[in-house]
């Protein structure tokens, strides 16, 4: 059988890729790279414990030699790079580990998928590809009049993580030029639904009301992002995997562009119609704090080149997406817990101990 790798597929994007993956691609499997940060949850993929077309490896993208050796273990046809730190918040407290993953372990992943590529012969070379997710964040932040970031939009990272994630981009793209190693970028809006590790706005709304607690809104909640659910972020990895010109990047996004304060109202009343609660509606524990430093005012994606190019559309619009997102958090408050309590780690050790 052949595969594919997929990192950092324990985290949130990367666990929803690997089912819908292993849903309908037939021919290839995935070995799945993961270090299992505080953010990487094996007991997201535990009913695939013994699918012979998914191997989890945990390792750390930074260790180029691990990475050599899963390269010539497993021949892959392909890496689908997930793999960072990815929360704005944990990179204004500690930009350093964005540094070493985003930016050091894509450039290990890179020099590791350059050597197994250059001894690659025939149809093999010519059909390998390394996809490199990354963000709209790199484009930095948009005026309430500016024409949505295109793929020619300038890079201005304004946070260490757009920062990080801008670095890994620049190096994607040299040894696409440098060295013609077949790569893919795409640069993709706000991500949410299930497994969403409740520290992203979303979730964390979720939990918090869930929970009576007060919900926290930064600034005058008028930031503007542009929101994407998981699986149609998925569907378009998978369309520039399969199509995509090696070289190129693709903007992806949903064209639902919202105020962090209509998200939230949104999330509210969804739990107000799904969950009650008797003490009033949700909205009650909306609380404005003090605000994110530098954050960026506006993100929003202008994705004709990927419907053009590659024939893809989003399937869910923000409502009926943020619907299903509630609706699975209300269907697995376990794991809400659990990630909550730092229960999954325990897990892992006890599931893991022999
Ligand atoms: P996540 O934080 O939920 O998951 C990251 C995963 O990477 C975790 O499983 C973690 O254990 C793993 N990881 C971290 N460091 C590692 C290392 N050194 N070696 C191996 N594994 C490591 O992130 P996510 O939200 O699923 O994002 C996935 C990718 O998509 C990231 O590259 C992110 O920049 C990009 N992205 C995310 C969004 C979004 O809204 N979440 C939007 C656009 C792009
Ligand atoms: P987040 O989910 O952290 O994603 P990003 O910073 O990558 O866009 O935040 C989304 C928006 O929500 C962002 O403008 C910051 C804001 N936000 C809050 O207002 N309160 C919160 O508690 C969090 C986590 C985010």
């Amino acid at each position: 059988m052949s595969h594919i790798f997929v990192t950092g597929g324990a985290g949130f994007i990367g666990t929803n890729f690997v089912f819908d993956w292993l849903k309908d691609e037939h021919a290839n499997g995935i070995v799945n790279v993961d270090k299992l940060t505080y953010a990487g949850n094996l007991m997201n993929l535990a009913s695939l414990e013994g699918n012979p077309r998914h191997q989890f490896c945990e390792a750390d993208i930074c260790d180029r030699n691990a990475m050599e050796q899963l390269f010539a273990t497993f021949s892959p046809r392909a890496v689908v790079h997930f793999a960072a730190e990815s929360h704005v918040d944990r990179s204004i407290h500690g930009p350093g580990a964005f540094i070493e993953t985003n930016v050091r372990g894509t450039f290990a992943l890179l020099e590791a998928a350059r050597s197994y590529w250059s001894e690659l012969k025939g149809e093999a070379r010519e059909r390998f590809r390394f996809l490199h997710v990354s963000t709209d964040e790199v484009y930095g932040s948009l005026e309430p009049c500016d024409a949505a970031f295109s793929e020619v939009t300038p890079y201005a990272p304004n946070s260490p993580y757009s920062a990080s994630k801008a670095a890994s981009d620049h190096l994607v793209r040299a040894y696409h030029h440098t060295y013609g190693l077949p790569v893919l970028t795409t640069n993709c809006s706000n991500n949410y639904g299930p497994y969403q590790f409740p520290e992203k706005l979303i979730p964390l709304i979720i939990a918090n009301a869930l929970a009576g607690k007060a919900l926290p809104v930064y600034g005058d909640g008028q930031n503007v992002r542009d929101w994407l659910y998981v699986t149609d972020h998925c569907s378009a990895v998978r369309a520039v995997l399969a199509r995509g010109v090696p070289g190129e990047t693709y903007n992806v996004g949903g064209w639902n562009e919202k105020t962090n304060l209509e998200v939230v109202h949104a999330v509210c009343d969804l739990l107000d119609e799904l969950r009650p609660d008797p003490a009033g509606p949700h909205r009650r524990l909306i609380s404005f704090v003090t605000d994110r430093p530098g954050h960026d005012r506006r993100y929003a994606i202008d994705a004709r080149k990927i419907q053009r190019e590659l024939g893809w559309t989003p399937e869910q619009t923000f409502e009926s997406g943020l619907r299903r997102t509630v609706s699975w958090y209300l269907a697995n408050e376990k794991w809400l817990e659990s990630v909550t309590s730092g229960e999954y780690r325990s897990w892992v050790l006890k599931h893991y101990a022999a």
